[in-house]
């Protein structure tokens, strides 16, 4: 019988698979096609301080293995979340992780406190969204103010585990996770989206109205797979890897990379079955080697 369960920052997840923030809404809508706590865990769409509108459309652009984003936190706000969503949320057993975004080291403060005391059972500090003008990259990009956001998170989130969300869009994403670990946080997440654009040849006119947004989907897996073996090898925290998974060859080299555990995300667009078929699937891979728990693929790649 294989053990499908994972740890992750001392949260026990009953399987590696968790679903991406801002892929999943707060679940209401595809809990109508199956039991959320067939999930390991559910990363809610990302919270700010105050509710925000996002970005103006069109925000989603088509790529061929993906799709550009440039949503732009739209969110009810963390207080609506913990009245109206989490509620809801808390009828699964699953785990919830909140994902929150603030323009200021003290909003992310203030949020993780909130959060904290509502009883999530992770925070995920986003310090990777490309699509705001405040907080987000700015943060995710400079060691000394991700390691500044990861500080003020894990003073307010009192025994709630903060895992950091990490941007691709830098040269070395190993100084940031180096910077964050540092500074206390307990696991990292990566990969937030990679910054790209589209143009219409012939208005002559980007697609997204922000003119660039975030590439997610099987086109950034490769990418997503590197940055997690390069981060494994520096850091001594759980990773939750992501980017591009939409079956269990992909999270299987995701964890065989160092992951802990794997999330999806642009593939529920697609298929809202997603996550299940990625954890039957690396269940099949891992029984298929031997493997008495799917824990066990961690980190197990054999470089060359
Ligand atoms: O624009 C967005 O809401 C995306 C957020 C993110 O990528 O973190």
């Amino acid at each position: 019988m294989l053990d499908l369960s994972v740890s992750l920052a001392g949260v026990t997840l009953k399987n590696p698979v968790v679903v991406a923030s801002g892929t999943f809404g707060f679940g209401r809508e595809y809990s109508q096609f199956y039991d959320l706590g067939e999930l390991g865990g559910v990363c809610a769409k990302g919270l700010t301080l105050h509710p925000r509108t996002g970005n103006p459309a069109p925000r989603i652009a088509e790529t061929p293995m993906g799709i550009l984003n440039s949503v732009g936190l739209e969110n009810p706000g963390v207080d609506a979340f913990i009245s109206q969503e989490l509620p809801f949320l808390r009828q699964f057993d699953t785990k919830i992780i909140a994902n929150i975004s603030g323009n200021t080291p003290e909003e992310y403060g203030v949020m993780c406190e909130k959060l904290s005391a509502a009883g999530v059972d992770m925070i995920e500090v986003n310090i990777s969204c490309p699509n705001v003008k405040a907080g987000g990259l700015a943060y995710g990009t400079r060691p000394e103010l991700a390691a500044e956001v990861t500080e003020m998170a894990k003073k307010h989130a009192g025994s709630v585990p903060v895992m950091v969300k990490l941007s691709p869009n830098v040269t070395d994403i190993t100084e940031i996770a180096k910077a964050v670990e540092g500074a206390g946080a307990d696991a990292l997440s990566l990969i937030n989206t990679i910054r790209g654009m589209r143009i219409d040849v012939n208005t002559r006119r980007p697609i997204l109205k922000m003119n660039t947004g975030g590439l997610s989907g099987p086109a950034v897996l490769p990418v997503a797979v590197r940055m997690v073996w390069e981060v494994s090898q520096v850091v001594d925290l759980p990773i939750l890897g992501m980017g591009g998974v939409s079956k269990g060859e992909d999270g299987a080299q995701l964890m065989l990379a160092g992951a802990s555990a794997v999330a999806v995300g642009t593939a529920l667009f697609a298929d809202p079955f997603a996550p299940l078929k990625v954890r039957d699937e690396l269940a099949d891979i891992a029984g298929r080697q031997g493997l008495s728990a799917v824990r066990e693929l961690t980190g197990g790649v054999r470089p060359w």
